[in-house]
C-alpha cells in the first residue's frame, strides 16, 4: 500500500478533515508532513468537536499511529496542552501512538515574541500571520541555526542551545524592535519539562514511514494550510514559511515521488482566506455574510486558531487548475456544498480578465493577480436542504451540476462532496 496524499488547494481551511479522517479509518500511519499549530482541524464525530492545531486527526482512531514528521516546526507547550486534551476524553496519546521526528523544529517563546515584532515592523504590509511564531522558526532552520526536536533527548544540549538562542533573539527583540527581551530562566525551565515529557515520543520519522510502506500498509500525509499558502507556489510574500504541496510532502517526511498513490485535493465550494494578499473573487457586505455565517456555529468562516472572521468570496476555478498542476491532483474533494444551499445562482470564476485579455491560468506573481478582474459563469442555484443527502442521487440536479462544472473546470475528477459538518455527512460520487 502506498502513500497518500491530501492537500488543500485554495488558502486553507478548506475542510480538510472529513476526507482525513475517512482515510485515517484505513492508514497505519497518519502524518503531518508542514507547518505547525497555525493550522486548525476540526473533525466533528457524533456530538463531539475535536479542534487539533498540531496533532495529525488520525490520533482519533484507535490503532493509527500519528507522526509530526520533520518538515513541521512544534510548540511543545502546544503539543503537550493537546495531549492533555485528547488523554482527558479517553484517546490514547502514549509514545507507541504519537511519534514526534527528531528532526522536526522546535518553537520556543522568542520565536513567537520575533513573529510579533516583525509583523509590528511591517506595519501596513503585514502579512497577517497566526503569531505561532511559524516564521522565525523556519527561518532559523534554514539559516541553520535551529532547535531540533532530537534535542529534547538530551537535556544538557538542549538548554546550552536554548540559552544561546534566547540571547540571540533577545539582542533583536531589544536592540531591533525595541520589545521585552523573553525570560530565559523561564524557558529553560519549561523545556526542561518538555524534554522530560517528550523525549520519549521522539522517533526516526522517514524510517517509520519506510518500514510501514515495506509492510504494505497505507500512510497518509495529512496536508496543513493549503496551495496557495506555499513559500514557493502561493501567494509571496502573503504565505507561510513552509510547503504545504505535494513537494513539501516528500521533504517533510523523507520519502520520494514513487510510494505516492493519491494526491488528493480538497476544495471549498467557495473561497476563503486569512491574512492580508490579493483575493479576486472576495466580497463583501451581506453576500460576504451569507457566505460566512454569523460565526455561532463551529464551522462557520471564523479561524480555528485565530477567531479572525475570514475573507469570503465565489469559487475561483484558475486557482483549482494552479493546485492541480503544482501538486499532480489525482482527485478532488468538494466540501462545503450545503452552504450553497438556498441561492438564487452561484457565479464561479472560470477565469480572469487581465489588461483587456482572458487569462485561463493563476498568475505566477502577485502584482499580476493584483490586476486580475475575475471572470464569472453563473450557474442556477437549488433551494433543497442537502445536509442529508448520502448519494449522488440524493442531490438535487443543480447541485450535481456544480459539481460537474466543477470537475470539469478544474481538471480533475470530484470524488467527494461533502453536505455538512457530520463525520456522515459525506458523498462519494460516482
Ligand atoms: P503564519 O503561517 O502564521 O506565518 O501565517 C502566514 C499566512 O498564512 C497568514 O496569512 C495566515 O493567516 C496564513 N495561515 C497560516 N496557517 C493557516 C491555516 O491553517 N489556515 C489558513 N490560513 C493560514
Amino acid at each position: 500500500m502506498p502513500l497518500n496524499i491530501i492537500i488543500g488547494t485554495q488558502w486553507g481551511d478548506e475542510g480538510k478533515g472529513h476526507i482525513t479522517d475517512r482515510l485515517a479509518h484505513d492508514a497505519a500511519v497518519v502524518a503531518r508532513y508542514s507547518g505547525g499549530d497555525n493550522a486548525g482541524h476540526t473533525v466533528t464525530i457524533g456530538d463531539e468537536i475535536f479542534k487539533l492545531h498540531l496533532i495529525p486527526s488520525g490520533i482519533i482512531h484507535p490503532g493509527v499511529i500519528c507522526l509530526i514528521g520533520n518538515g513541521a516546526v512544534v510548540n511543545p507547550a502546544v503539543l503537550l496542552r493537546e495531549m492533555d486534551e485528547l488523554a482527558a476524553r479517553g484517546v490514547d496519546v502514549g509514545p507507541e501512538r504519537l511519534k514526534l521526528s527528531g528532526a522536526a523544529h522546535l518553537i520556543t517563546p522568542a520565536h513567537i515574541a520575533m513573529d510579533r515584532a516583525h509583523e509590528r515592523a511591517r506595519g501596513r504590509e503585514a502579512i497577517g500571520t497566526t503569531m505561532r511564531g511559524i516564521g522565525p522558526t523556519y527561518t532559523d532552520k534554514a539559516r541553520r541555526e535551529g532547535l531540533r526536536a532530537e534535542l529534547l533527548a538530551d537535556p544538557v544540549a538542549l538548554a546550552g542551545a536554548l540559552a544561546s538562542h534566547v540571547a540571540t533573539k533577545n539582542e533583536a527583540l531589544v536592540g531591533g524592535y525595541g520589545m521585552e527581551p523573553v525570560d530565559v530562566a523561564a524557558v529553560l525551565g519549561e523545556f526542561t519539562d518538555y524534554a522530560r515529557r517528550l523525549g520519549s515520543h521522539l522517533a526516526d520519522g522517514p524510517a517509520l514511514v519506510d518500514e510501514a510502506l515495506a509492510r504494505g500498509h497505507m500512510v497518509l500525509a495529512e496536508g496543513a494550510q493549503g496551495t496557495l499558502l506555499d513559500i514557493d507556489h502561493g501567494t509571496y510574500p502573503f504565505v507561510t514559511s513552509s510547503s504545504p504541496t505535494a513537494g513539501g510532502a516528500m521533504t517533510g517526511l523523507g520519502v520520494g515521488p514513487r510510494v505516492v498513490d493519491r494526491v488528493i485535493g480538497v476544495a471549498k465550494a467557495f473561497t476563503t482566506r486569512v491574512g492580508s494578499g490579493p483575493f479576486p473573487t472576495e466580497l463583501d457586505g451581506a453576500a460576504a455574510a451569507r457566505l460566512r455565517g454569523m460565526g455561532d456555529k463551529p464551522w462557520d468562516e471564523f479561524g480555528t486558531t485565530t477567531g479572525r472572521p475570514r475573507r469570503v468570496g465565489w469559487l475561483d476555478l484558475p486557482i483549482l487548475r494552479h493546485a492541480r498542476r503544482v501538486n499532480s491532483l489525482s482527485e478532488l474533494v468538494l466540501t462545503k456544498l450545503d452552504i450553497l444551499s438556498g441561492l438564487a445562482d452561484i457565479p464561479v470564476c472560470v477565469a480572469y480578465e487581465l489588461d483587456g485579455r482572458r487569462v485561463e491560468s493563476f498568475p505566477p506573481d502577485l502584482k499580476t493577480l493584483a490586476r486580475c478582474r475575475p471572470i464569472y459563469e453563473t450557474l442556477p442555484g437549488w433551494v433543497e436542504d442537502i445536509t442529508d443527502a448520502r448519494r449522488p442521487s440524493d442531490l438535487p440536479a443543480a447541485a450535481r451540476w456544480y459539481v460537474e462544472f466543477v470537475s470539469a473546470g478544474a481538471g480533475a475528477p470530484v470524488s467527494h462532496v461533502s453536505v455538512g459538518p457530520g463525520r456522515a455527512q459525506f458523498i462519494e460520487m460516482e
